[in-house]
């Protein structure tokens, strides 16, 4: 009998990778996907814990599949990743319809565990030790790194990938849980990721997202000498077929002048780098213990600008830090004015149990104060995203077609133009319109108008916009 799978993915790109790993196992497996819980018998979430919010979602969803449950006990529900670690046994508690919880780090177990609850029907907890479970060897194995043999089968366009480079995160800023839920750092080695990009590339894949909560502080030194992100780019971009290589999320104090040069000199490196600030007040940035302050962020992006006139960079952004002051918040304002980034990802600050600023910094920045400075500082980077995306207007511009847009995807398959989304190596989202089949073809079109987040174009034999 065919298993009947649905699985919804909240939170970051390794979330999103985590779920195309593990759906196209289970599809290998004999699964079928189906777009419903109330079509499926296996139902997974794969969850965040990053802010409250993301936790809120997936407890009122798994709510939601309280009573379908009870009319359908033998459906199976899955907690899966972040919040899967942090919760552990008490998400049974808070949501007693729930049969598995399976931490970031036990992915690779979650077939054989849903042949296991659906043979007895018992519920199953596999998550990692905790951070100070054990000594740093054993805590890092029990967070096994799930990276299975790729096939194209379930990513949304064949011709781009993510592929992990490195999971887990040292840093410990005192505001993030992440790692205590994804554990201690651990870089793959080079080799087997110069083999699944040969392989991804042998597959038709033409652009490549490596992926790491500290990508730039990747560091492999099986082969006798420590091959760090540079060297890692280098060998990627001699991979013949492969078009673009892209890497996520650089931390600033790793950011080196080789790795800038590395990005300037090898051809397929695209000119973009997301390197989150945090804050531009130096006293919150010491008690969120990010380690760098204002003038080295800067002098970092000076080095940036330097090298890479034309690249574009991102940052993120956290306003109602515990003690942010209005002088903190104009302080970050100025950063946001002065960084000139392409965009900002600006979040309000969500105190997370068992981080340390939960436990030593009161959140003592009321909730409408948050409110107020997210919307100025977002106002602040429109105004720049909109400044920055003017000069393509009349460009020629090249861009790997992602598919049709969200609106045209809920429109009837058929027809012939449709609304398609694309993006340019510097990250810039183009729409246009044009047939379904050219997804994933590298293309070059005209840019006609511009907004804040996205760049109209057209085919170079296509219609004007008006
Ligand atoms: N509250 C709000 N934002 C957070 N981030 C991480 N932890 C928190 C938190 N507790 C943000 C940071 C990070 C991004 C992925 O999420 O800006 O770069
Ligand atoms: Fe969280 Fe800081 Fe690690 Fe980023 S570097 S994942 S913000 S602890």
């Amino acid at each position: 009998m065919t298993k009947r799978l649905y699985i919804e993915t909240v939170g970051c790109q390794m979330n999103v990778l985590d779920s195309e790993l593990l759906t196209a196992g289970l599809l290998e497996a004999g699964y079928e996907l189906v777009d419903s819980p109330h079509h499926a018998d296996t139902v997974l979430f794969n969850t965040c814990s990053v802010r409250q919010h993301a936790e809120d979602k997936v407890y009122s969803a798994l709510g939601r599949l309280r009573e379908w449950k009870e009319r359908n006990p033998a459906m199976i529900v899955g907690v899966l990743g972040c919040m899967a670690q942090k919760d552990q046994g008490q998400i049974f508690r808070r949501a007693s319809h729930v049969d598995l919880v399976v931490g970031p780090g036990q992915l690779s177990r979650l077939p054989s565990l849903l042949c296991a609850v659906a043979a007895d029907g018992q519920p199953r907890l596999e998550v990692s030790l905790d951070r100070a479970g054990g000594g740093r060897g054993s805590v890092a194995e029990s967070f096994a790194h799930f990276d299975p043999p790729r096939t194209a089968r379930r990513r949304a366009v064949s011709q781009q990938a993510m592929v992990r480079i490195m999971f887990g995160c040292d840093k410990f800023c005192t505001y993030c849980i992440v790692p205590r839920v994804r554990g201690p750092e651990q870089s793959r080695t080079a080799a087997e990721i110069e083999q699944e990009v040969r392989h991804l590339a042998d597959q038709g894949c033409l652009e490549v997202t490596l992926l790491g909560q500290t990508v730039n502080s990747y560091k492999d030194t099986s082969e006798g000498r420590t091959v760090r992100l540079a060297d890692l780019l280098e060998r990627l971009n001699a991979v013949a077929g492969l078009r673009r290589l892209k890497f996520v999320t650089n931390y600033p104090r790793h950011m080196t002048r080789e790795l800038l040069e590395a990005v300037r000199d090898l051809p397929k490196v695209s000119p973009y780098l997301h390197v989150p600030a945090q804050s531009g007040s130096n006293a919150v940035l010491e008690r969120m213990k990010r380690g760098y302050t204002v003038e080295s962020y800067r002098a970092m992006m000076e080095q940036i600008r330097e090298l890479l006139p034309g690249a574009a960079v991102t940052s993120d952004f956290i306003v109602g830090f515990c003690g942010e002051t209005e002088a903190d918040f104009q302080q970050t304002a100025e950063l946001v004015r002065w960084g000139r980034f392409k965009n900002s990802f600006i979040f309000k600050y969500s105190p997370r149990p068992a981080t340390k600023a939960f436990e030593i910094y009161p959140d003592d920045v009321p909730e409408e104060v948050k409110r107020r400075r997210n919307h100025e500082l977002l106002a602040i980077q429109d105004a720049i995203s909109l400044e920055d995306n003017q000069p393509y207007q009349n460009r020629e511009v090249e861009i790997l077609v992602e598919g049709p847009s969200k609106s045209a995807r809920k429109q009837a398959a058929g027809g012939e133009l449709v609304q398609l989304v694309g993006r340019t190596p510097c990250d810039r989202i183009v729409v246009l319109d044009g047939p379904r089949g050219l997804t994933g073809r590298l293309l070059r079109v005209i840019i006609d108008k511009v907004d804040a987040f996205t760049l109209y174009g057209r085919l170079p034999d296509g219609p004007p916009m008006a």
